[in-house]
């Protein structure tokens, strides 16, 4: 669970309403540019870093990650994401994110397929789905982007690969678990925490959906698993 704290304006007294809930902060960095809005810079970063030790999760909507990308990792993101729309080189732009000392992360924005960054899962830390076009928060969440989820999913799976599958736009309680059945398993919820009566509230309830999702999902697949095994090929359900 990262909460976003586009919610919430970048104020560093937020960090404290989830600071011992969340896994990380999610940061949102736009460049008015690769979308129409501007949030903060590095000087600002900088001090949000410096209230917390709480590891942040950087994602770059820029239009030049080359530039800026290696700066937000030096500059203590734990995970730096750009966009691949952004980006020539990805695999090249996580390698300099890694020598930096932070993980490197991919994002898809709503209308790229994922299909041709699929080769570029053992280069990079994480992708990060976003399941609404990216630029603002507290927009309607898009189920149909799920889709890029299971392939990503799909694929991580059959290579056994280590890449974190992120997703970002409209999660809240009624939409976590689709993610989570899709494949999911890391999160970002701005609205969703930060307009909730008590945010930190809000975190736990929203891994408790996702806990539980995983939990059923799993329960089902050994169902299934154990079914298959009680019918042999060919065989009627006897031994
Ligand atoms: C929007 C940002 C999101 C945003 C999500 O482009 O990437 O991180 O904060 O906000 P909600 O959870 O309100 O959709
Ligand atoms: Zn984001």
């Amino acid at each position: 669970m990262a909460p976003s704290l586009l919610a919430v304006d970048f104020a560093v007294s937020a960090v404290r309403d989830v600071a011992d809930v969340a896994d990380w902060l999610h940061v949102d960095i736009m460049d008015g540019r690769f979308v129409p809005n501007r949030t903060i810079g590095l000087d600002h970063f900088a001090a949000l870093r410096a209230a917390t030790t709480i590891p942040l999760d950087t994602h770059l909507m820029i239009t030049d990650p080359d530039v800026w990308a290696v700066r937000y990792a030096e500059a203590g993101s734990t995970y730096v994401t750009f966009h691949a729309e952004a980006c020539p080189d990805p695999a090249a732009l996580a390698k300099d994110i890694r020598a930096a000392g932070a993980r490197a992360g991919l994002a898809i924005d709503r209308d790229t397929p994922v299909e041709p960054y699929l080769e570029l899962l053992p280069h990079i830390d994480m992708l990060l789905i976003m399941t609404i076009k990216a630029g603002a928060g507290g927009q309607a969440f898009l189920p149909h982007l799920l889709d890029k989820v299971r392939t990503a999913r799909a694929h991580r799976d059959a290579d056994d690969l280590q890449v974190r599958i992120e997703v970002d736009g409209g999660i809240a309680e009624d939409t976590i678990g689709q993610a989570v059945a899709a494949g999911a398993d890391t999160f970002v919820a701005g609205t969703a925490v930060f307009h909730a009566s008590d945010p930190a509230t809000a975190v736990r309830r929203l891994r408790e959906l996702a806990v539980a999702t995983r939990a059923r999902a799993r329960a089902a697949d050994a169902a299934d698993a154990d079914a298959a095994d009680a019918v042999p090929p060919g065989g009627e359900g006897e031994r």
